[in-house]
């Protein structure tokens, strides 16, 4: 039977085993996928361990992206954007090749929630692991302005710097009252730290919101949101499901239908509130 994993710290409460579950059963695929429990200091070790065993594919989250894309000798062209990967394919050849699909299952998401980056005024908050795998996405929705706003301006500013090539993305220093944007998306972790982005609160108005974050870790900005104005405020679940259906495509060559499970998780999501 066919070996898969998600790996990172903390990890127990990941939804990736139920949703990659669902979706092997769904296209009659059988596999195992299990949590594993990896730190930083184990990455190398576990990893190894896990493709010498016969193991297929991981699912990679943090704090392990970016020692992920560093651990495979081949690299697909979004997670050399990002510089980070959430997906390792073990190849027929031996070799481990590093994707990124967390920009994938954003843009396809908002797709699915009716949302439209295109032509439309984005602004970005956050310039972290989240920020950075999904920047190259959203580029490519082609946004009439691209915004990025973050609490360390340097972060901003590189990230930018990286993403030049590919489209235009302008910092946003600060954000003031006569500002407005169609979309507004928080890739920061300021909810973990029980505080808010540094942003005005008047720029909500009329924007649909998205947090990357989802159930409680989510709530803080998406009621901040509602509270003043925005149109909607939307969190990551979908993103988490579709981001493990481009990963499923990656390893099985068969796309999965994410309907079913959007349905089921979000249910399950809402009776834990
Ligand atoms: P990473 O995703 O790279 O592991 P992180 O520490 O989780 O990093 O932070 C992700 C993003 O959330 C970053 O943009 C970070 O801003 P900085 O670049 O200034 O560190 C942002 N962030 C984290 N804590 C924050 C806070 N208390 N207020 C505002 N932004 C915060």
């Amino acid at each position: 039977m066919m070996r898969f994993a998600v790996i990172g710290d903390p990890i127990e409460h990941s939804l990736s085993p139920t949703i990659h579950k669902t979706f092997a059963e769904q296209c009659d695929i059988d596999l195992t996928y299990e949590h594993m429990r990896v730190t930083p200091e184990s990455f190398d070790d576990d990893v190894n361990e896990f493709f010498s065993a016969g193991g297929r594919g991981l699912n990679v989250t943090q704090p392990l992206k970016t020692l992920a894309f560093n651990y495979a000798e081949l690299v697909t062209d979004r997670a050399m954007n990002a510089g980070a990967a959430n997906t390792l394919k073990f190849l027929d050849n031996d070799m481990v090749c590093a994707d990124n699909t967390d920009g994938e299952g954003l843009v396809q998401d908002l797709q699915e929630l009716g949302v439209s980056l295109n032509g439309k005024r984005v602004l970005l908050l956050g310039a972290g692991g989240a920020a950075r795998g999904s920047l190259g996405a959203l580029l490519g929705e082609q946004p009439e302005a691209l915004f990025i706003h973050n609490r360390t301006e340097a972060t901003a500013l590189q990230l930018i710097n990286n993403y030049a090539r590919l489209g235009k993305v302008d910092l946003l220093e600060s954000t003031t009252s006569g500002m407005s944007f169609d979309v507004i998306i928080n890739a920061t972790s300021a909810s973990l730290h029980g505080v808010r982005p540094d942003i005005n609160h008047t720029v909500f108005k009329g924007a649909v919101c998205y947090d990357m974050m989802y159930g409680d870790n989510a709530r803080p900005f998406t009621k901040w949101a509602l509270a003043n104005g925005a149109l909607a405020a939307h969190d990551g679940l979908g993103m988490l499901i579709e981001q493990a259906a481009a990963s499923f495509m990656l390893w099985h060559d068969i796309q999965p239908d994410t309907a079913p499970v959007r349905r089921m998780l979000s249910q399950t999501q809402a009776h834990s509130r």
